[in-house]
């Protein structure tokens, strides 16, 4: 016997991406505000009423399927907190592309926590759930809330804020990923200790991010991205001419997106993209509808 329910796990861009010092533990400090997106993996969680393993199966390209894949370590860490061996099978169907920076695999992992505590007698509440997600991911805990959410510290740090209304989203994706890890290390060495304080007061004095609106996102990883992918940083400013009102590369990248005002701005920049790139024509989702979506199945 088993109790089954579906979920979605819905991706994020950055909305800004402030890198900052390196700290003692070895991740980086940063300021960014993740913003959710309606384009989805979906997961089918069964959670058995007697014990046995974790088995996970997963269709998709260049996916793990054991205790690599974010997913199944949800699980295991799940199994741990509640002190409970009961058989989890999970089923998952990926869409958003891996290494892409629109936080696919974090998605996942959040999503399982939260399938696993609405199958179970929930007992976890949302410090708790929070904590757990920043043990698997720096950017897993922001998906117990989704919306509009300011991340600090490792990103781990989350503070929902106002969402702004859903506005059509056009996502990009060169068909190969940058592994984060590399990424923060080549941006590291770029990082002295003045250039790092000297944003610090910059980030004081003048906020990079308006809390209110779009504006335009600088993310620290475009200098490091675009340099060895020129055509991320020219496709960039061919969004923001076509009337984009922002665009940007998403976490340390490669996917790329942009914000419209209307579907039909969209559908012209659409034009915009090469040829052999995945393109994904969705929309931002607010925190209410993000939370009201997660299980429709
Ligand atoms: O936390 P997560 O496993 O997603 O991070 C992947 C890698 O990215 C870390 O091992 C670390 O090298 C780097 N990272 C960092 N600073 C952060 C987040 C991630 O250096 N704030």
């Amino acid at each position: 016997m088993s109790d089954a329910l579906r979920v979605r796990a819905f991706s994020k861009i950055n909305h800004g991406l402030k890198v900052l010092a390196r700290r003692p533990d070895g991740y980086h400090e940063l300021r960014t505000i993740f913003q959710t997106v309606a384009l989805c993996d979906r997961l089918e969680i069964s959670l058995s009423r007697h014990k046995g393993p974790i088995v996970l199966k997963c269709t998709g390209a260049g996916v793990p399927a054991g205790r690599e894949n974010l997913a199944y370590r949800a699980a295991e860490l799940w199994r741990r907190t509640r002190g409970t061996d009961r058989a989890i099978k999970i089923q998952l169907t990926k869409r958003i592309p891996a290494g892409s920076g629109l936080g696919g695999g974090s998605s996942d992992s959040a999503a399982t926590l939260l399938a696993l505590e609405r199958l179970a007698t929930p007992s976890l509440n949302r410090e708790q759930l929070i904590q757990l997600a920043g043990r698997l991911g720096s950017d897993v805990p922001m998906f117990i809330f989704g919306g509009r959410v300011l991340g600090c510290g490792r990103g781990e740090e989350i503070y929902p804020l106002a969402d702004i209304p859903s506005h059509p989203c056009l996502i990009v994706f060169p068909g190969f990923g940058v592994s984060t890890g590399e990424a923060y290390r080549a941006l590291s060495l770029r990082l002295t200790k003045t250039a790092a304080s000297r944003k610090i007061g910059e980030f004081g004095a003048r906020p990079h991010f308006p809390l209110e609106s779009w504006g335009p996102a600088e993310n620290d990883f475009e200098q490091i991205v675009f340099a060895k992918w020129p055509g991320l940083a020219s496709l960039k400013r061919r969004f923001i001419r076509a009337g984009a009102e922002t665009a940007s590369l998403t976490g340390s990248g490669s996917a790329l997106y942009a914000v419209f005002d209307s579907a039909e701005q969209l559908l012209r920049a659409v034009r915009l993209v090469p040829p052999d790139w995945q393109i994904f024509r969705t929309r931002t989702l607010p925190r209410r509808e993000y939370q009201r979506r997660l299980f429709e199945g």
